[in-house]
């Protein structure tokens, strides 16, 4: 058996007819920059996730810096963030010229710890990222009620865990500013870049809506130092198609989480684990393992492809030396970053799919 970790060609010929309708509508109209399907795209995506406001953007990684910059982040702010993430997380802030400030994870969620984040505020602290890995959002009850005593922001990065939720709000609707990416592989990809930035500050979506233009008031005259961050209406359009077929989707993935969860229990692996005041949108669904680098060995040699998100966590990385952080600073991220492993995840794992892994995995 050769199994396909994504699925992206078959969700494509799933919803081909709808998704090709809608390309070709684009390109009869030739509206390629901020065409009618950009417009129904944020409306749309208010309508699923309950925000006031939702601002497609060029990449899940433009939207924190849209988010970033929005709330005004200066040079040498501190923003607080967890060291187990994509690197865009904290590469944003750096690039602000700002300072991510790490904080070790909770060994079972993954997630920002923040019993750990008071003792990394300073005078500097702007903000606090969270980042929903996997698909769960972190702990936003611990991590708002320290915000607010220290009147911080909350930046949320939810660039894996679009349609998941925290005690029953979207996680769109958590923090000050929250952000998704439409990478092709996300829960919701289109079919390039793509991402999306929610607020319910009017205030915050209008300054938002315009650094996403170059900062632009009215054309061709800039309020601020903005950037060129739109997404394309054909990627609009695509999302659009997926969006109506996302809670279905977004079931099916916790299906296949289920089904894993029955047949992998008591096989001395650790399995993932959400909060129960959460939902996880199942970007991934990731196991432990101490011996992570045989298993993918061998598991490949059965065609079954795995993944490992991250194996070097970001604190340790070359790029953020300056920080002057190294091995052991952060325990239970490198611990983890040594045994993580994520198997196929998608809506249209099947059955013996999932039987074939397990059987794989226990032997
Ligand atoms: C946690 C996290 N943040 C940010 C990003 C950046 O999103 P994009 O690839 O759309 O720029 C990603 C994408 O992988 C991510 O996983």
């Amino acid at each position: 058996m050769q199994i396909d970790f994504a699925k992206l060609q078959y969700q494509y010929q799933l919803y081909k007819t709808e998704i090709d309708e809608a390309l070709h509508a684009v390109l009869d109209k030739s509206n390629y920059i901020m065409g009618d399907e950009v417009r129904e795209l944020e409306e749309n995506l208010q309508t699923f996730t309950g925000t006031k406001h939702a601002i497609s953007c060029s990449s899940g990684t433009d939207a924190l810096l849209l988010a970033m910059m929005a709330l005004d982040i200066q040079p040498d702010d501190e923003i607080i963030t967890t060291p187990f993430t994509f690197i865009a997380t904290a590469e944003t802030i750096a690039f602000l010229k700002a300072k991510p400030v790490f904080v070790d994870i909770d060994e079972k969620t993954y997630n920002l710890d923040p019993t750990k984040i008071e003792d990394k505020i300073t005078s500097k602290t702007k903000a606090i990222m969270p980042v929903s890995l996997y698909g769960q959002p972190a702990d936003i009850e611990g991590i708002q009620a320290i915000a607010d005593k220290h009147g911080l922001k909350v930046i949320v990065d939810g660039a894996q865990s679009f349609g998941s939720t925290f005690n029953g709000k979207t996680d769109s609707n958590l923090g000050d500013i929250s952000t998704t990416s439409f990478f092709p592989a996300k829960p919701l990809g289109c079919f390039g870049d793509g991402g999306a930035v929610f607020t319910n500050n009017d205030t915050l979506a209008q300054k938002i809506k315009s650094l996403r233009v170059h900062g632009q008031s009215k054309r061709y005259h800039h309020q601020y130092v903005g950037m060129g961050g739109r997404m394309d209406t054909i990627q609009c359009a695509v999302v659009n198609v997926k969006l109506k077929h996302y809670a279905k989707d977004l079931a099916l993935r916790q299906e296949v989480a289920k089904k894993y969860t029955k047949v992998l229990k008591e096989k001395n692996i650790i399995l993932p684990f959400i909060n129960k005041k959460a939902t996880s949108a199942w970007a991934q669904y990731s196991i432990r393992v101490q011996n992570r680098d045989e298993v993918q060995t061998k598991l490949k040699a059965q065609g079954i492809p795995t993944a490992v998100h991250y194996p070097l966590p970001l604190h340790l990385q070359e790029c953020f030396a300056y920080l002057g952080q190294g091995k052991g600073d952060f325990p239970i991220c490198e611990l983890v970053s040594n045994e993580i492993m994520s198997l196929p995840m998608n809506p249209y794992v099947e059955n013996d799919e999932i039987a074939y892994i397990a059987q794989h995995i226990s032997s």
